[in-house]
């Protein structure tokens, strides 16, 4: 990856409207959503040129705005060419798109009355984040919290405050990411992924009852269930986990990427996950 700082870059980045020089897309200090985390993000990837599944993540956006009450000011269609022009605009043909929206400094205050919606969307290149090798995940003291608590269904940047430190503290003890449990105690997610496990021939998948629902995850079912495999969303517990023979994540990011160990019990990279892994990185670039 490259060391480039993200804001000492050449190209373009689309903001409010229009692409404006790279290191020129700046937001103010005082800026609401810096103070109270409530941006909203999104991540695609671009694979041969095309964003895979630009149409749900532009979608996802602005759902993620609803969730908190903040209506992007910018249709669906606007912000689907306002992606593809950044793309070209920078001349990519693989790597990761970023759209952001958040609130600006009009005022400052608990009360985000009287702000305004700004967006950006900013692309640059991102191979395999990691470079399809398998991870270990290391059980996090964090828990995901419960809907009443939070808007889980909202990419909101807020809710990654708990990925990070997990994230962070899983990468001190030598992982290289959290496995994160819920509220309830119940197997959730990793910090920027979806987890899958495969026992005895069929896919079990956590609920999304209090984590995103990733488009990456949907997909992964979609393509399982099309070659005959039985999908199982349900609620998973820890204790369950020596029963799995294979495990992965999923995620725009990450993709498809096989679990190696959650904390000291490993797993073989199996060829359910193999495949998968194949079959979904042939359809990003149909
Ligand atoms: C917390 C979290 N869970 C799951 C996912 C996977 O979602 P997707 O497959 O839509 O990228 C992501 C990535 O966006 C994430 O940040």
């Amino acid at each position: 990856m490259s060391l480039v700082p993200l804001d000492d870059r050449d190209g373009v980045i689309w903001l409010n409207g229009k692409l404006v020089p790279w290191r020129d897309a700046k937001l103010h200090v005082l800026s609401h959503s810096l103070h109270y985390g409530n941006a909203v993000f999104e991540g695609a990837r671009i694979y041969g040129g095309k964003v895979f599944k630009l149409t749900e993540h532009t979608e996802r956006l602005h759902t993620s705005g609803r969730l908190l009450n903040m209506e992007i000011p910018y249709s669906v269609a606007v912000l689907e060419e306002a992606t593809k022009a950044v793309v070209a605009g920078n001349d990519l043909t693989d790597g990761y798109v970023r759209p952001i929206a958040w609130r600006g400094a009009e005022v400052l205050g608990v009360s985000a009355a009287g702000t305004k919606v700004q967006v950006a969307i900013a692309v640059w290149p991102w191979p395999a984040y990691y470079a399809d090798k398998a991870i270990k995940l290391k059980t996090s003291r964090w828990k995901r919290p419960s809907p009443e608590s939070a808007p889980t269904a909202s990419k909101c940047a807020g809710l990654y405050v708990l990925c990070t430190l997990a994230r962070d503290e899983a990468i001190a003890a030598g992982y290289q990411d959290a496995f994160m449990l819920d509220y309830r105690g119940q197997v959730a997610e990793a910090t920027g992924a979806n987890l899958f496990f495969v026992m005895d021939g069929e896919l079990h998948t956590p609920t999304a009852d209090c984590f995103l629902n990733g488009l990456t995850r949907q997909t992964v079912i979609g393509l399982a269930k099309a070659r005959g495999l039985k999908v199982i969303e349900r609620a998973i517990w820890p204790n369950e986990l020596p029963k799995a023979q294979e495990v992965f994540i999923t995620g725009t990011a990450v993709e498809v990427t096989a679990v190696s160990a959650i904390d000291d019990h490993a797993y073989e990279v199996g060829p359910i996950t193999k495949s998968l892994q194949a079959e979904y990185a042939k359809l990003v670039r149909a």
